[in-house]
This record gives structure tokens, sequence and C-alpha cells, in this order.
């Protein structure tokens, strides 16, 4: 059969739609997951794969997991994820994101387990320079939690030159929508990100939508983001780790659509999406907010053949839709 894949955050958002394709993949997959944002409920129902709960830190865990299971690669997606939060609770960020990390990496040299496959974000790049970034573009994060992102992308480089530690980094530009199967989808406490925020609107459960920050250098004055189905985020996973299988080298890949959505365009496509007129509220900018964030992933798609089934974004809205709507009834 197929190897055993380690995945932290299994529990969480893209974690769990990822061992979800694992599985049809055809995988073994153990999750080693904190639960402290991921879902028990989410691990037993729907994905039943084994659950270790704990956290990458603890490396008595960590070296008792590598010992009783022939673990061949790791996926880690656990990180905590509030840009807000990083920048009044900075500590909590560095010692769960990179020490965290660090003990994990530590744990599988010392099991000599050397593929690993890293969430890392759009959010090192910071402001950008010039759009669609690509992956050589400068990365200047401008909050705590992209750099922590940043110093671990840095371990990894370092750490293949020194022991030969093979990493696929995996730069998300903005995860959204749900699995089309209507059995995963987003469910952050709190939430904070823009698309589940319009459809909870739309679905009545808040008054209105704030928009942080209408007077942006964009046509609308709205920040505009690069939307990637999670789904096709999934995908790249499993490309990105059979690469590393084959013995491919370590590499930093982008993972967007080419394409921006403005935050007003995106509360379009979601009054299109669910029939229904959203309540807008104007606010000012959001601290930490690039205008405009948009990357290109032609490097993914070559050397990996990586190919988004959901580029659309009311393909996007319409699979969180679905969601959002069993999840409240
Ligand atoms: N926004 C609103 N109103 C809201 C929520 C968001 O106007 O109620 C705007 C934001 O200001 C931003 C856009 O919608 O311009 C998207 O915001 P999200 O919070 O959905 O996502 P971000 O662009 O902030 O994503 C960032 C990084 C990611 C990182 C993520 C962590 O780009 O790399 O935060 O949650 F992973």
């Amino acid at each position: 059969g197929k190897p055993t894949i380690l995945v932290t955050g299994g529990a969480g958002y893209i974690g769990s739609h990822t061992v979800l394709a694992l599985k049809q993949a055809g995988y073994n997959v153990v999750i080693l997951d904190n639960l402290v944002y991921g879902h028990r409920d989410l691990v037993e129902k729907i994905l039943q794969v084994e659950l270790v709960v704990g956290d990458t830190g603890d490396r008595a865990l960590l070296d008792h997991l590598f010992k009783t299971r022939d673990i061949a690669a790791v996926m880690h997606f656990s990180a905590y994820a509030y840009v807000g939060e990083s920048v009044t609770d900075p500590a909590k960020y560095y010692r769960n994101n990179v020490v965290g990390t660090l003990t994990l990496l530590e744990a599988m040299l010392t099991a000599s387990v050397k593929k690993f496959v890293f969430s890392s974000t759009c959010a090192t790049y910071g402001v950008p320079e010039f759009v669609p970034i690509p992956e050589n573009h400068p990365q200047n994060p401008i909050n705590p939690y992209g750099a922590t992102k940043l110093m671990v992308e840095r371990i990894l480089s370092d750490f293949d030159v020194a022991y030969g530690f093979q990493s696929v980094r995996f730069r998300y530009f903005n995860a959204a929508g749900a699995n089309p199967n209507g059995l995963l989808g987003e469910d952050h406490n709190p939430e904070t990100h823009l698309i589940p925020l319009v459809l909870m609107t739309a679905l009545g459960k808040r008054k209105s939508i704030s928009i942080f920050g209408t007077d942006y250098p964009t046509p609308d004055g709205t920040c505009i983001r690069d939307y990637i189905h999670v789904n096709d985020l999934a995908d790249a996973h499993i490309l990105g780790l059979e690469y590393l299988l084959k013995g491919g080298d370590s590499e930093v890949f982008n993972l967007g659509n080419g394409s921006g959505f403005s935050v007003r365009e995106v509360i379009a496509a979601a009054e299109q999406v669910t029939g229904t007129s959203i309540p807008v509220e104007e606010h000012d900018r959001r601290p930490g907010d690039p205008p405009i964030l948009i990357g290109t992933s032609e490097k993914a798609r070559t050397i990996l053949g990586w190919q988004p089934q959901y580029p659309s974004i009311e393909d996007i809205v319409a699979h969180a839709w679905q969601w959002h709507q069993k999840r409240h009834k």
C-alpha cells in the first residue's frame, strides 16, 4: 500500500480538506492536532483517520509517534493564523509557529524522516512591490504571523543544505471555499475571513458586513485578493508530496489563481450566489492589510502539473455557501 503521512493540523480547515484528498489517493494518514482550533468531530465523523491530540512542541510525543508509526513524510498545517492577534500577542505566534515547528523538524531528523510539505503564506511578501507576485519577489512581512512563516521557510532551506532535508513550501494566497461534497468547510472560531463573514450576513447571522477600507489605491477603493479554492490547495499538496516522494528537490511554490477580486466584488458575487442583498458598513482600514495581493502560480503548474479546478469566484463562494447553509441549519 501507499505510505503513512503525518498531517499536523489535520483537524483544521485546509488540513482537513487535504486529509480527505490523501485518503482518496490511497494514503494512510495520522493527524496530530492540539484541537485548540481543530475539530475532533470532523476527524471522527468525516475524515475517519487516526487522531493524536497533542502539540508540535511536545518532543516526547513526537519521538513516540515516529518510533511507533512508519511515517514517510510530514505535512505541516498546524499554526496560529490570526494576523491581528499576532500583532498583539507575538509570543504566542513565535512559540507555536516557530519553536513548535523547529521541535517537529528536530524530531523528524532524529527519526530520519526528511520529507516535509509546509503551509506558508503570501503574507511573507508584505506589501508587494509589484503584482502578480512571483516566488522570487522580496519577502518583507508586515506582521508577526507572516514573520513566523518566513522564519520557518528559512529554517527549511538551511536544513536542506545541512541535512539533506527536502521540503515543499507552499505560499497560499487567500484560501476559500469548501469541498463541493458538502461534508467539509471553513469553521473558524472566531471567524475573521471575508467570505464566511459575508455569507453569515446573507444568512442573517450578522447584521452587516464591514468593509475595512474604501480608500485604497484600487479601482473601487477596497482591497484586492487572489482567492484560491481549498480543494485546489488540497490537490497541490498531493502533487507536492508525490514530487518529494519521487525524490524531487526542495522548492517553493505560490498557490493562487493569478486573478484578484476586491472586497466589493466578493460581496457582489455573494449577493449573486445567495440571491440576497447583503448590507455593508464602510469602516477604516484594518491594520496590516496590503492593498493588493495577487500571485503567479506558473511554477506550480509547470513543475507539479497543478491545475486549479475551481478558479471562478462564483464557484468558490457557491461551495462555501452550501457549507454555511448546512452548518447553520
Ligand atoms: N475584510 C473586510 N471585512 C471583513 C473581513 C475582511 O473588508 O469583515 C477584507 C480584509 O481587509 C482584506 C480582505 O477582506 O482586504 C480579505 O481578508 P481576510 O481576512 O479574508 O484574509 P487576508 O487577506 O487578511 O488573509 C491574510 C493573509 C493570509 C493569511 C490569513 C490568515 O493574506 O496569508 O490572513 O488568516 F493566511
